[in-house]
């Protein structure tokens, strides 16, 4: 969940507009969505953003100079690889390091150890965290030998670059794709450190298709949007599944917004259903007569769900939805259902269950509270801290020392090592006075 983006900042105009380059090199898509969103609210405000990406970015502006490289097909497999695995660590402990954003390992869990928010760790949590922290930094460790490799060949001879170990001591502040206060943990954050959790979400909603905004308002009995994603089309699934789910969902007197991409074959015809091909997914998701999501648990549509505080039924199917899916039931905000096994007294029975158990309800309504109080929302957090920077010509004053300390001052190991030969000559002097 948590990301860090990469913004230079060049070439600042001393006026309203700056020029802005975005260098994003990781291939994920839903990373780029949030990088994305970052370059967008910066080029809405007028900067001339230029960006630098592997992914054909599906947001757009025409403030944007998009420079896209896509990876060559053995890269993109190793990405995919690395970023598979790492999907659901805990990069940000490495990358916080870069800043010296304080690490508290006894209580701050590292991302995969399923701490529940706001708990204490137990004893074996804190040994996983405890090695995670330092697996990573070993793993750090081991890929800045390569990239330092990678870095002087590129630059070794030019003397106005700095060196590679120098290259974090310009960094003056970094976005976190977080917001600890709602998700957890909670944990000190350095004043440079900004967490923008949420910014790909608009802040309000676009006015809905007519045929949608009808069909919703008229829903006195509350609606629910259905939508597998994008990756999964219809034909994907099998016709069996299809036919229990419109059993079901069209025996309801709630009505139902079903993403179907395959409009001649419908999966059948019911006065409560309304098929389309294409959803304004968010803006649908604002609407108050939504009561249920049923979603194939892509991280996206579970933040959008959060965010508007709308109950999940979670229909996962394969990458990292199952992942997506358990963290969402274990923060009580629904229920998961294995869509390849679906049934359809289980699917019936969950469904009421959500919609009838108001504990679901509550839960995502709180947490949807606590992540949209903010002083700043996403995106004018984006833009404040970006100008900020470019106000001061890069915020060192931001830094903390410690970005500028070696590793004995930054331990006090000296102070330790003084102290204890200290010990070892007093209780020297001890022995030789007793003998
Ligand atoms: C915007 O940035 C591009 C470089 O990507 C540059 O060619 C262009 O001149 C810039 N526009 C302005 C108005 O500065
Ligand atoms: C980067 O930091 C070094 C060391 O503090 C400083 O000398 C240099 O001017 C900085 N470079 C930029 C581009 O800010
Ligand atoms: C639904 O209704 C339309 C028009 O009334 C008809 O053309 C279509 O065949 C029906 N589809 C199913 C699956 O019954
Ligand atoms: C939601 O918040 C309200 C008010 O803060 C609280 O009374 C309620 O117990 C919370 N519900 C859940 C399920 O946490």
């Amino acid at each position: 969940m948590k990301q860090v983006l990469l913004l230079l900042l060049g070439l600042i105009s001393t006026s309203q507009s700056a020029n802005i380059l975005g260098i994003f090199t990781c291939p994920m898509p839903s990373h780029s969505i949030v990088q994305m969103s970052v370059a967008k609210a910066l080029a809405e405000k007028g900067h001339n953003v230029t960006i630098l990406t592997t992914v054909d970015p599906v947001i757009k502006h025409k403030n944007f100079n998009v420079i896209h490289i896509p990876l060559s097909p053995e890269d993109a497999r190793y990405f995919k690889e690395l970023f598979g695995s790492l999907g659901k660590t805990d990069t940000d402990g490495v990358l916080g390091s870069i800043v010296a954003n304080p690490r508290e390992l006894s209580y701050v869990p590292a991302m995969n150890v399923g701490v529940e928010k706001g708990a204490i760790m137990t004893f074996s949590q804190r040994i996983k965290t405890l090695a995670m922290s330092w697996g990573y930094r070993l793993w750090d460790a081991i890929e800045n030998v390569e990239n330092k490799k990678r870095y002087n060949f590129l630059y070794g001879d030019d003397p106005t670059m700095p060196r590679f170990e120098d290259l974090p001591k310009n960094i003056s502040l970094m976005f976190f794709n977080s917001h600890g206060l709602s998700e957890g943990p909670i944990r000190p954050n350095l004043p440079g450190v900004i967490e923008i959790g949420g910014i790909q979400i608009k802040d309000t909603p676009d006015p809905l298709p007519k045929n949608i905004a009808e069909f919703l308002d008229d829903a006195r009995e509350g609606a629910i949007l259905l939508s597998l994603g994008s990756n999964i089309q219809s034909d994907h699934l099998q016709s069996d599944t299809v036919k229990k789910m419109f059993s079901v969902l069209s025996k309801l007197k709630l009505k139902v917004i079903w993403k179907w991409d395959k409009l001649e074959h419908i999966p059948g015809n019911s006065s409560n259903i309304l098929y389309s091909k294409w959803l304004p997914q968010d803006d649908i998701l604002a609407h108050p007569n939504i009561k249920l999501f049923i979603t194939h648990a892509g991280r996206g549509g579970i933040s959008e769900a959060s965010y508007h505080g709308k109950p999940m039924l979670a229909l996962p199917m394969f990458g990292d939805q199952q992942g997506n899916a358990g963290s969402m039931v274990k923060q009580g905000f629904g229920l998961s259902l294995k869509l390849l096994e679906l049934k359809e007294k289980t699917f019936q029975n969950t469904i009421n269950e959500i919609l009838q158990n108001s504990q679901y309800k509550e839960n995502v309504e709180n947490f949807s509270k606590l992540y949209r109080d903010r002083p700043l929302t996403a995106r004018q957090s984006v833009i404040y801290w970006t100008e900020y920077v470019m106000r001061y010509h890069g915020a060192k004053h931001l830094q903390s020392p410690l970005v500028h300390m070696d590793f004995i001052a930054a331990n006090n190991l000296d102070i330790y090592g003084i102290l204890g030969v200290s010990v070892a000559f007093v209780l020297y002097l001890i022995y030789l006075f007793l003998d």
